[in-house]
């Protein structure tokens, strides 16, 4: 469109009937001021202006850059690297070029500030977090020179937000911030924002807030709602409407809850449960200063020649019993490498044979295999027939094959376990077919998901589970697979992936320092109910299906193991692909196989009998076929992901130079 053909009053006329066309056009003389032209920033600016605005003053002292993109309106591919003021000044103009603007470079700092709010009639607040000295300081000359001004903050998936006005409560009044730390600022700035905190039970992973980096998590829905309340308080501010609500009050809208509040702070964060408030929080910011940062699993592998090191890297995240990740990859060229197994056998009373740690391999050969093909190649896959049975070797060579995408690639690093309860809603017949298919033409799946086969499995997971947790061969393993008070683990299970409630893990945390204590708590105090309660009996009975995923030939050397692998993970992937959630309930069926193998896996007898047992009731419920030759079992149904999970080892971590012993760090 010519520039000249740009009309105001046509450009806004759609305001109208919420605005009286006088409204608009005093709308259009007035100058707002916008610090920081950022996610809440740069989306004010946007909406004042569509709202009919005609002057603003903008500042920000930043440029670009991608980890933008999820929130920042100025941010795309083609302003990477431009400075923010700049990129917003345009999009602006853009919408209304009659614009009066005046763009601050260098950001909001003491020596501007006067320019900057000269002439203003309101200041809107995008400043970042992390800035709280500098916000102070706009927020009381906004006081000295009469300017009410405006803060909102994006707050989870909704805002909370303030209105200062000169003859109302001050910005300091209401934060209480001098004399504070910068950390203590920050404390005392989120409190007083949001005395509600409706947004704390879903904020799903707490880690990501990296203080000493100055990063937290922020989403668009919030920067847009930002700009929403505060268009629309500037509405009611500018043009006298009326009411509004300053400080001390408080407004808290949560749209994911959802729920608004207004509340009253007299005291502001003076008040004794706001102190008490910000001194947890004091504490809470201490605690996390003081934690080690998380360590990145994807960071790359520079030494490594690109398609491999990314096809290895997407391949480490096959699952693997208790999250062993019992391989380590020897890279000889580009496209050459060796896979070095190895079993948990000498230590782990699940793996006597080797046989999960053979089903983990297949896993991992099939995720390679997906890996290779979306970056053009197939994998040839040779096992050294001449390796120690506990040591399987696989010598892997890239063939470059037509570039085509697999259905289940974009799943392998989102696929991961739940061991909470799921939706007892049946799997649809769609989805029944396309998991049946997965398994390919080797396997077939037995399906256990009528009520009353739920219940029997239910019944033979809690007897199982006792069998589980009163062996003593089971305890070693039991006692080092967790990461306590973890929500995630690169090398084990994080104690909250495992299904228990905060209680009982603590419970069960005392309980493992010892095996004379689990014995106790078995012997005595019934132990094991609690655990067999939360993480078999209510899991097993709170699922759409349980399965067994069965070979059509008997299970006799490794290679059938890891076929059975390849198929677990397309099963797995494609659940994953469906919405599905999944659980494997593999100990009954390694029981099972030990009763067949007569292998002695217990010194306790009553442990042997009980395995007996429950091998008979395992055969009466999924048939003798499926117990002999199931390679997998487990349950899936719908629900929500895990929170928590088992990460992996970073590929850094897996080389090695050569065979088992060493790795490169
Ligand atoms: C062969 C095999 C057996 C497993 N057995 C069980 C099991 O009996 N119970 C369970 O909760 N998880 C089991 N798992 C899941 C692993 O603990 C899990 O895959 C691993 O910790 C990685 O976590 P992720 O799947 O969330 O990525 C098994 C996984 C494999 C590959």
């Amino acid at each position: 469109m010519n520039i000249q053909e740009f009309d105001y009053q046509t450009a806004f006329s759609r305001n109208l009937g919420w605005l009286t066309e006088t409204e608009q056009i005093l709308l259009k003389s007035k100058r707002i001021a916008i610090a920081g032209m950022g996610g809440v920033g740069g989306t004010h600016l946007l909406t004042l202006t569509r709202l009919g605005i005609g002057a603003f003053h903008i500042a920000d002292l930043d440029v670009f850059e991608q980890a933008n993109f999820n929130r920042q309106a100025g941010a795309m591919t083609s302003t990477l690297d431009h400075p923010k003021a700049e990129v917003l000044a345009r999009m602006a103009k853009d919408i209304n070029p009659a614009l009066d603007l005046k763009v601050f470079n260098e950001g909001v700092q003491g020596d501007n500030l006067d320019a900057f709010l000269e002439g203003v009639d309101l200041f809107v607040d995008g400043l970042d977090f992390f800035a709280p000295q500098i916000r102070a300081q706009v927020f009381a000359r906004c006081r000295e020179l009469g300017i009410p001004a405006i803060t909102a903050g994006p707050i989870g998936m909704g805002t909370a937000y303030l209105i200062f006005t000169p003859d109302g409560m001050s910005f300091e009044d209401y934060f209480r911030m001098a004399g504070l730390s910068v950390e203590q600022q920050y404390v005392n700035f989120l409190v007083g924002l949001t005395p509600s905190g409706f947004h704390r039970d879903y904020l799903v992973d707490p880690q990501r807030l990296n203080l000493a980096e100055k990063r937290g998590p922020s989403t668009i829905m919030a920067c847009q709602l930002c700009a929403g309340v505060t268009g629309t308080e500037a509405v009611k501010i500018l043009l006298n409407r009326g009411p509004i609500h300053p400080a001390p009050y408080y407004h808290v809208f949560d749209a994911y809850r959802p729920r608004y509040r207004r509340g009253r702070l007299r005291w502001g964060n003076r008040g004794p449960l706001q102190t008490l408030k910000c001194k947890l929080g004091y504490r809470q910011v201490a605690r996390l200063l003081a934690a080690p940062a998380r360590a990145s699993t994807d960071a790359a592998t520079p030494e490594l020649p690109k398609p491999l090191a990314t096809i290895l890297s997407q391949a480490r995240w096959a699952p693997s019993g208790d999250n062993t990740q019992p391989w380590r990859f020897e890279i000889h060229d580009d496209t050459r490498f060796t896979i070095h197994g190895h079993d948990t056998r000498d230590h782990v009373v699940y793996d006597l044979r080797g046989r999960a740690s053979q089903i983990a391999l297949g896993g991992l050969l099939e995720t390679l295999d997906i890996a290779a093909a979306t970056h053009g190649f197939r994998c040839d896959i040779q096992r050294r027939l001449d390796a120690p049975e506990n040591r399987p070797t696989f010598d892997v060579q890239l063939i470059e094959s037509p570039a085509r995408s697999h259905p289940l690639a974009p799943f392998i690093a989102a696929r991961s376990t739940q061991r909470r309860s799921m939706q007892r809603r049946p799997l649809t017949s769609r989805h029944r077919d396309a998991l049946e298919a997965a398994v390919g033409p080797d396997h077939y799946v037995v399906w256990l998901q009528e009520p009353g086969e739920r219940r029997r499995m239910a019944r033979l997971l809690w007897d199982n589970a006792l069998v589980r947790l009163t062996t003593p061969e089971a305890y070693p393993v039991h006692s080092s697979i967790i990461d306590w008070n973890a929500q995630y683990s690169t090398e084990r299970i994080p104690d909250q992936a495992l299904g228990m409630d905060p209680l009982g893990l603590k419970l069960m945390r005392w309980a493992l320092a010892s095996w004379q204590r689990v014995h106790f708590l078995n012997r005595y105090l019934g132990g094991t109910l609690l655990p067999r309660l939360q993480m078999d009996l209510l899991p097993a009975l709170n699922c759409g299906a349980h399965f067994v995923i069965v070979s059509r030939q008997p299970l006799t050397i490794m290679d059938d193991y890891i076929a059975g692998g390849r198929a677990m993970q397309r099963f797995w992937l494609t659940a994953t692909r469906l919405g599905l959630q999944f659980q494997p309930e593999m100990t009954p069926l390694i029981f099972a196989s030990y009763v067949h193998g007569q292998v002695e896996f217990s010194r306790e007898s009553k442990s042997m009998e009980r395995a007996v047992r429950l091998t008979r009731d395992l055969q009466a419920l999924a048939g003798e076929t499926a117990v002999r030759q199931g390679v997998f079992m487990g349950r899936v149904g719908y629900g929500p992901n895990p929170a928590a999970r088992s990460l992996r080892l970073p590929l850094s971590k897996l080389l090695t130079s050569s065979g088992h012993d060493k790795t490169i760090s």
